[in-house]
């Protein structure tokens, strides 16, 4: 495990951090001595995990936007800078599932889940582009999927994998044009982690994938957090536009 103090006094957003893999991402930055900003779109989670954070001794604010909106991601952007000063690890986390079949998307399903999985990644990172092109220095991690390398996932459709290969995509060009300015930007593909957005997998399904996997066990939200630590951490300071597989060796591309 890394040292506690090895982030101490960064300051952290995380998108779509009121469950699951966002949550877990949270606490564990927070845990590493990073003031964290809890996005969501749900108050009421969000609150939870910041007082979480807060009653552990740590210092975090909550940011309740939908993250597809510009002008909802710019006013987060300025809560955050306003309350602990600069912003220096985003982590664009926040992001749907759709299930239908390619032949039944309707195109206000397909506009939310690019809007929600895709989009609000550029308006993040342009945002945060702006401060952290000045400050020459900032840590970025985009969460795709496994789904977004196979066009398309278990669970998640042809337009969640779109979606999710168009973080893939932006991740890299974003890397090339913030690399200069000392900017990392890198992206985590999980693979199967048991969080809500795969409760309703059945049994089969559930097999068939844990078969095709070498460790042969799900992921937990812990192992998405402990790469995103890594990647934030010095520790990966010369690793940028890097698309890791967090995935128990399921696509070994
Ligand atoms: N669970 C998996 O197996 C898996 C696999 C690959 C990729 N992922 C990706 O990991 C990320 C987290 O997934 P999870 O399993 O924790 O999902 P989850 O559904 O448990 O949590 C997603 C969170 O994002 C929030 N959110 C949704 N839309 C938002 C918006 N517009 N603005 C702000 N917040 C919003 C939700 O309220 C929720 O708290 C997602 O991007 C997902 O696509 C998950």
């Amino acid at each position: 495990m890394l040292q506690e103090s090895i982030l101490k006094g960064k300051i952290a957003l995380v998108t779509g951090a009121g469950q699951g893999i966002g949550r877990e991402i949270a606490l564990t930055l927070a845990q590493s001595g990073c003031k964290v900003g809890i996005n969501d779109s749900n108050r009421q989670s969000a609150t939870n995990v910041a007082q979480e954070i807060i009653a552990a001794g740590g210092s975090s604010i909550v940011l309740v936007h939908d993250v597809s909106v510009a002008s909802e991601v710019q006013i987060m952007y300025q809560a955050i800078v306003q309350e602990f000063g600069q912003i220096d690890i985003v982590v664009n986390n926040a992001g749907i599932i759709l299930k239908n079949a390619f032949c039944e998307i309707t195109e206000e399903q397909w506009d939310r889940i690019i809007a929600v999985n895709l989009k609000s990644v550029f308006l993040s990172c342009q945002t945060a582009a702006s401060y952290m092109r000045e400050q020459r220095s900032g840590k970025i991690v985009n969460i795709s999927s496994v789904a977004g390398k196979k066009g398309g996932g278990f669970l998640g459709n042809t337009a969640y994998g779109t979606s999710k290969a168009g973080v893939i995509a932006l991740t890299k060009g974003v890397a090339r044009e913030l690399g200069p300015f000392g900017v990392n930007v890198n992206a985590i593909t999980p693979g199967f982690i048991e969080t809500d957005m795969v409760k309703s997998m059945t049994n089969e399904l559930r097999a068939t994938i844990l078969g095709g996997m070498a460790l042969k066990r799900p992921g937990k939200p812990r192992d998405i957090a402990n790469a995103v630590l890594y990647l934030v951490s010095p520790l990966a300071d010369f690793i940028s536009g890097e698309i890791m597989d967090v995935d128990g060796g399921l696509m070994m591309d």
